[in-house]
Formats: structure tokens, sequence, C-alpha cells
């Protein structure tokens, strides 16, 4: 399907490709951005052939926030009666595991955006922010969370609180992305496409569970947590794939797992 504001594309049978695609506005997301974007989600998840889907913008702007200039003479009544940014947990609802490859500038609801995928890779270039303060509001697409969860209190707060941006070798450090690839234009994408690649090459069953187990982690208390993994660990002895797996683990040969 043609989209408006980002590139859809299959660089692998099992991977589904998101570009996004507003390069004067820096990749802002505007609200008809959104929609799209959340299709495109949506139909790559519903898609069996699909293992795996990368989210990723341009060299200069992975997405520099919401758009401003939407935004800006927005109402309380506007906000609130339109559930303003409620779409946003579209993503995080997905099964299939979501890369976002981070290059140039991820702000705002920009950086919110990658934190709510499931792994950040970055480029050396990538800068991440919330600037939202410099601008008389506050992080509103979990920013304020997913930072607290991911790097701690007192750092969160001097980043939300200051708007200063911080850096890949930053994020890399505090744990924001799983890693800084090399340098070069577009290698963050092949990496994230090799990453979602593997990932696909595995039990698609096997690895939604562990994606939920992950994320029990961030939205249960442990003892929940636990619970909710040791039961999804019991679930997968009930799929074609477990057996498999440990099957042909034990005649020393490769699996081929059919996703049942
Ligand atoms: C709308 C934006 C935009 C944004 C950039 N542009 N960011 N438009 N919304 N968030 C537009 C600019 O207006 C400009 O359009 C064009 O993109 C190029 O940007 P420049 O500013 O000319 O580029 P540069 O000087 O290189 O500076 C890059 C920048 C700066 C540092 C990223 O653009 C910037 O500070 N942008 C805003 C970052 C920000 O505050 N983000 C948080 C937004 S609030 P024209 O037409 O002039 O060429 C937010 C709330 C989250 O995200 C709530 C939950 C979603």
């Amino acid at each position: 399907k043609q989209y408006e504001f980002i590139l859809t594309d299959r660089p692998d049978p099992a991977v589904g490709l998101i570009t996004l695609n507003r390069p004067k506005a820096l990749n802002a997301l505007s609200s008809p951005l959104f929609l799209e974007l959340n299709e495109a989600l949506l139909a790559f998840d519903a898609d069996d052939a699909i293992g795996a889907i990368v989210l990723t913008g341009s060299e200069r702007a992975f997405a520099a926030g919401a758009d401003i200039k939407e935004m800006k003479d927005k109402q309380f009544a506007d906000a609130y009666k339109s559930r303003f940014l409620e779409n946003w947990t579209t993503l995080t609802a997905l099964r299939k595991p979501v890369i976002a490859a981070v290059s140039g500038y991820a702000l705002g609801g920009g950086c919110e955006l990658a934190l709510s995928t499931d792994i950040i890779l970055a480029s050396p270039t990538a800068t991440f922010g919330q600037p939202e303060i410099n601008i008389g509001t506050i992080p509103g697409g979990g920013g304020s969370q997913r930072l607290a969860h991911a790097i701690g209190k007192s750092r969160t707060m001097e980043l939300v609180l200051s708007g200063r941006n911080f850096s890949a070798q930053e994020a890399e450090r505090w744990g924001v992305v799983s890693r800084v690839v090399g340098e070069g234009e577009g290698q963050v994408v092949k990496e994230a496409i090799d990453l979602a690649r593997t990932i696909a090459s595995k039990s698609q069953i096997a690895v939604q569970a562990a994606k939920e187990a992950v994320n029990a982690a961030f939205e249960q208390p442990l003892y929940e947590g636990l619970r909710t993994e040791r039961r999804l660990f019991h679930m997968t002895f009930a799929t074609k794939d477990q057996k498999e797996g440990m099957g042909a683990f034990a005649e020393k040969r490769k699996p081929t797992f059919t996703h049942e």
C-alpha cells in the first residue's frame, strides 16, 4: 500500500520495514503520520509471514518530536475529548517485536516512539532528548515513565527538567539502546534488519511469549512477573515448535519451526 508520510518495505520475506518519511519536517509526528504508522504496524503484525518489524527514519532524524505546529493552538478540551496521544499505545500492544533503528534526532515524541519499541539500535549520530520543557510542556508519549524505568530517577529528572539532549554513547552506557552500531550511512538499518531476520528465524510463538514475559518485568510486580513467565514457559510445551526445537537438539539437526 502507498502511504503519504511513511514508506513500507519487505527487505526480507519475514521482515517488515517502516520508514518515517516527512523529511522536510524532520519526521515530526503529525496525527496523519501517526494514523498511517499505526495502520502499517497493525498490517505487519497481522501478517503471518512477518516475524519482526523494523522502524526507522532518515539519517538526519528518526523523528524530531510530535508536530509542534499542529499542536500549538490546541485547547485542553480538544486534547481531552479527542484522547490526544491515546493511539500511541497501539505499538506497545503488538505481538511481534519492533526494532527501532535510530539515526539523527530522536527528540520528544521521537524519543518516546523509540522507547516504545522493543529494541533500539542507534547510529553514532543519534541524539536523544525530551526537550518538551523548553516549549512549555512535558513528555506525553510515555517518556517520563519509560526513561525512569530505563535509566533511573535522577538522570530522568535531569533530562526531563532541563531538556538537554543525550548522545548515542550516553544512551548506550545507560542501557537506553542495546548498542551503537558502526558508522556509515544506512548501517543502523542494515543491522536492525539483520537482527529482525535472526528473530524471525525462531519460533514466532516462542518469540512472542518471550516478549510478553520481558514486558511483564516492566508492567507487573516481581511476584506477578515471575508467575507470568512461568505460565508462558509452561504454555510453550503445548506447541509443535517446542517439540521440534528440543527434538532437533536431541537428534543433532537444525530445527524447522512451523509457528504452531
Ligand atoms: C514541527 C518541526 C519539528 C517538530 C522540526 N520541525 N521539528 N516541525 N514539529 N517537532 C521543522 C522545522 O520547523 C523546520 O521547518 C524543519 O523541520 C527543519 O528544522 P530546523 O529547526 O530548521 O532544523 P535544525 O536547525 O537542524 O534543528 C533541528 C532541531 C530543531 C534541533 C531538531 O528542529 C528542533 O529543536 N525541533 C523541535 C524539537 C522538539 O522540541 N521536539 C519536541 C516536540 S514536543 P521549516 O518549515 O521551518 O523548514 C513533543 C511532545 C511529545 O514531542 C508529546 C508526546 C508525543
